[in-house]
């Protein structure tokens, strides 16, 4: 699958706040690099390429794809960050362990069906949290890339709930 095909035909807005705001910024770490965030999903969607691509290579490809997507997001969120007056770091830097990450939360592979409805739950939970930081922040600078970035996720919802319907199609 291209890459073109994971991200919806939209250009992004600038990733730029229209004013400084470090508590802002700490809530921006959190989706960037948090437990679930874009870091999570592009680590865990290279992991599930790799161990797929032999048995299932169409799959792989989309998995790929849409890794490709999310680090384009997690740019984003680190540009925003940085506008915001933060530091983009990834790791342990805080006592509140806004941005604390490890491999671990990059989701494994086991079976195909599994992995797929756990991408797909994921995949909301993300749509959800945005949401939720809309509700929070007023900076329109930031708002309009969260909103772009929103988008993608849910034609990454469609993308993988296709597959996930051919496998128990498949599987039936
Ligand atoms: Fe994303």
């Amino acid at each position: 699958m291209k890459d073109s095909n994971c991200r919806l035909d939209l250009p992004y807005p600038e990733a730029s706040a229209s004013k400084e705001n470090s508590e802002l910024a700490s809530r921006l770490s959190a989706l960037y690099a948090g437990r679930y965030s874009e870091l999570s999903a592009l680590a865990g969607y290279t992991y599930q390429h790799l161990v797929l691509k032999d048995k299932y290579s169409y799959i792989a490809d989309t998995l790929e794809c849409l890794s490709i997507t999310e680090m384009k997001h997690f740019e984003l969120l680190g540009k925003l960050i940085v506008s915001l007056g933060g530091d983009p770091l990834i790791g342990e830097t805080d006592r509140r362990r806004l941005y604390y990450w490890n491999g671990s939360y990059a989701e494994s592979a086991s079976r195909l069906d599994r992995v797929i409805a756990d991408d797909i739950r994921n995949e909301r939970r993300a749509v959800a949290d945005y949401s939720a930081f809309l509700n929070y922040s007023e900076d329109p600078g930031v708002n309009a890339v969260i909103e772009r970035i929103i988008k993608d996720e849910e034609h990454h919802i469609e993308i993988l709930s296709d597959i996930y319907d051919e496998i128990k199609g498949k599987t039936r």
